[in-house]
């Protein structure tokens, strides 16, 4: 084989109080990356499709490219790489844009070389991608966009990854507004320091929304979607948040927050009819304030990345 296409999915990080610890991955959206063997050494990016010609085109200041270049140092392989990335999510959107495309660089790379590694070992390269993106290698959009499903960080150091078993019938809305925010940004202005009353209340909610989850229990997972750390902070970058978020419940979602950094904001459902509700009333409090926002709904990607071609 001397050349793969793969997809990688799109992510929810944090999934309101789990700060991150927890992501899940989404059926779509997601990108698409094609990986070639060349004769030529080193790493290189033919192409960019879809990011308004926006990313750096270099491949070590590319998520993708240092994901792909981290590894082939790790296993020593001085296999020449060209590469082509389509770009099919928008860019600082809180739905792990940077995260899909290091984990379809790192997943492509291994599966054209042969799977030498196995796939949670895939999750340090793709997290360099992330230290490059943001500055900070957190896993809670690379994990579940490589693992699939819903993925809890136990811990940095070392690394231990829980996937989390989700009940059938949930189902995510992101609704992404027609704003951008920068991730470094939106964890700049987070405060180092957190009082024991809200971090009681916030462990409350983290092992609320796993129990939740593993029962399964829809109502203890939406009273455990709370974020008393976090979310009050960023709020003020997502205009209109709160009636949003006040839209998607009266719509009947479980809960609604932040979508990682933000500003896309999601919630969870029980069931599909009421995500794509839940989206368009979202939709229609970004729109009564004339923004213009884009909904997905999807149920929790089980599977990660995948070969296309
Ligand atoms: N946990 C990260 C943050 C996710 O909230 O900053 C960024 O997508």
């Amino acid at each position: 084989m001397d050349s793969i296409k793969v997809f990688a999915p799109a992510t929810v990080a944090n999934v309101a109080c789990g700060f991150d610890i927890f992501g899940f991955a989404v059926d779509s959206p997601g990108d698409e990356l094609i990986v070639r063997k060349s004769s030529q050494p080193g790493v290189r990016i033919k192409a960019i499709v879809g990011d308004e010609g926006r990313l750096p085109r270099q491949a070590e200041r590319n998520t993708a490219g240092i994901a792909i270049q981290s590894f082939l140092q790790h296993i020593g392989s001085e296999q020449g790489i060209e590469m082509i990335l389509h770009k099919k999510m928008p860019l600082g959107s809180g739905l792990g844009s940077s995260a899909a495309s290091a984990v379809a660089g790192v997943f492509a790379i291994n599966e054209l070389l042969g799977r030498p590694l196995k796939k949670i070992d895939l999750l340090p390269f793709a997290m360099e991608g992330e230290r490059l993106a943001c500055g900070s290698a957190h896993a809670d959009n690379v994990a579940p966009s490589l693992m699939g499903g819903f993925v809890v960080i136990r811990s940095y150091n070392p690394l231990d990854i829980i996937t989390i078993d989700t009940p059938n019938q949930l189902y995510a809305t992101i609704v992404h507004p027609d704003i951008e925010v920068n991730t470094k940004d939106a964890r700049f202005i987070l405060k180092n320091e957190v009082s024991m009353k809200n971090t009681i209340t916030q462990m409350g909610n983290v092992a609320g929304l796993i129990a939740g989850l593993m029962k399964p229990d829809y109502d203890l997972i939406g009273r455990s979607m709370v974020d008393v750390i976090i979310e009050p902070i960023r709020a003020i970058l997502i205009p209109e948040f709160n009636q949003v978020k006040q839209a998607a419940l009266d719509a009947g979602a479980l809960g609604c927050s932040i979508s990682g950094s933000g500003p896309s904001m999601f919630a969870l459902s029980g069931d599909p009819d009421t995500a794509r509700r839940v989206g368009k009333s979202m939709q229609a409090a970004f729109s009564a304030v004339g923004i213009a926002s884009e909904a997905y709904v999807s149920g929790i990607n089980q599977e990660g990345p995948r070969v296309i071609e």
